[in-house]
């Protein structure tokens, strides 16, 4: 493995131009044989290499998939994706993080699966989780929070991840309340928080990201055709998904960051500036109700305040419609 990160530090470093593989092979004290070897496996993990019979072997494009050699290599984040366990295709991202939490994990380790067979969605629905055209990805957190404070968490994931999305494609897409990012009325984003706790402290917490990147319209199964799509519809080009992986990394350290130097006021004050909910008619439905009302505000916990003909009604659960 080191010696194949080696080969394709050599051909990333003569960006583009031939490098023989008797150069490779004595640059790494390795036999040609190896070096073919090697230029074999990294073509199967997806870089476009030429190979010249005279010349040698030349990068034509890297990898789209989210290796953690690529992921490293954009990585600004200090915490957050420092150790990775990347997945060609998984059940669920959230199951896997899970269990490596409980094993007792660090602290901002991530998982991330090129497809998930069995994704898995607020309110026990499933996730279209489609190979290498989105990012299924979740993060493991150990905050110092009250198990109390667990719901602000995914509204802080949210700011993160919306932050992050427009900074990189510039879509203009918005916050749905709790924690759905919507681009003209359709969903890009989804994010399912789970927790581990005692009564007053939190073990662990799983943050787990559904993007649709790079799906086309029509890719999308006809129960969520109509309201769902991806970042490649709302921006009108591919988005490459290490840029934007790395950037969601960034931007959710640094709202984690803020939470818990400043407490949750800023954060939230951030999601009613990105939110698309507040000041519309909605539709609650609730675990044992549904209602109708107009979202006013959400409050110091998160809760989301609804103004019907019966007064104000505070939803800390449950689904909204626009
Ligand atoms: C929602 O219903 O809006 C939340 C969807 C969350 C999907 C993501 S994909 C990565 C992680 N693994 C899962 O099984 N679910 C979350």
């Amino acid at each position: 493995m080191i010696v194949r990160t080696a080969i394709l530090e050599l051909l990333k470093h003569n960006s583009g131009q031939y490098i023989s593989g008797e150069d490779i092979s004595h640059t790494l004290q390795v036999s040609r044989t190896a070096v073919w070897k090697h230029i074999r496996a990294l073509k199967l993990d997806g870089y476009e290499i030429e190979a010249h019979p005279r010349l040698g072997y030349a990068l034509r494009q890297n990898t789209d998939r989210l290796l953690p050699a690529e992921i490293k290599e954009q990585l600004t984040s200090t915490v957050l994706g420092r150790e990775i366990h990347y997945f060609s295709e998984l059940d669920s991202t959230n199951n896997e993080a899970k269990k490596l939490a409980a094993n007792g994990c660090p602290e901002g380790t991530i998982v991330v699966a090129e497809a998930q067979v069995t994704g898995r969605g607020r309110l026990a629905r499933g996730w279209f989780s489609p190979h290498g055209k989105g990012i299924w990805l979740s993060v493991v957190l150990r905050p110092p929070f009250n198990p109390m404070d667990a719901a602000k968490c995914t509204l802080m994931a949210a700011v993160g991840v919306n932050r992050a999305i427009n900074a990189v494609t510039g879509a203009g897409c918005g916050i749905k309340w709790p924690n759905d990012i919507l681009w003209q009325g359709r969903k890009v984003v989804g994010i399912l928080t789970e927790m581990s706790a005692e009564m007053d402290a939190i073990n662990h917490i799983v943050i787990g990201m559904g993007i649709n990147v790079n799906i086309e319209q029509q890719e999308f199964p006809s129960e969520i055709a109509a309201t769902a799509t991806s970042l490649a519809v709302a921006s009108g080009c591919q988005v490459s998904r290490v840029k934007l992986l790395t950037t969601i990394l960034s931007e959710l350290e640094t709202v984690y960051n803020s939470v818990k130097n400043a407490g949750f006021a800023p954060v939230l004050a951030d999601w009613k500036t990105q939110s698309i909910t507040l000041g519309q008619q909605v539709d609650v439905h609730g675990i044992d109700r549904s209602f109708g009302g107009v979202a006013i505000d959400i409050d110091v916990d998160g809760a989301l305040l609804i103004e019907t003909t019966q007064g104000i009604e505070r939803v800390l659960a449950g689904d909204v419609s626009i």
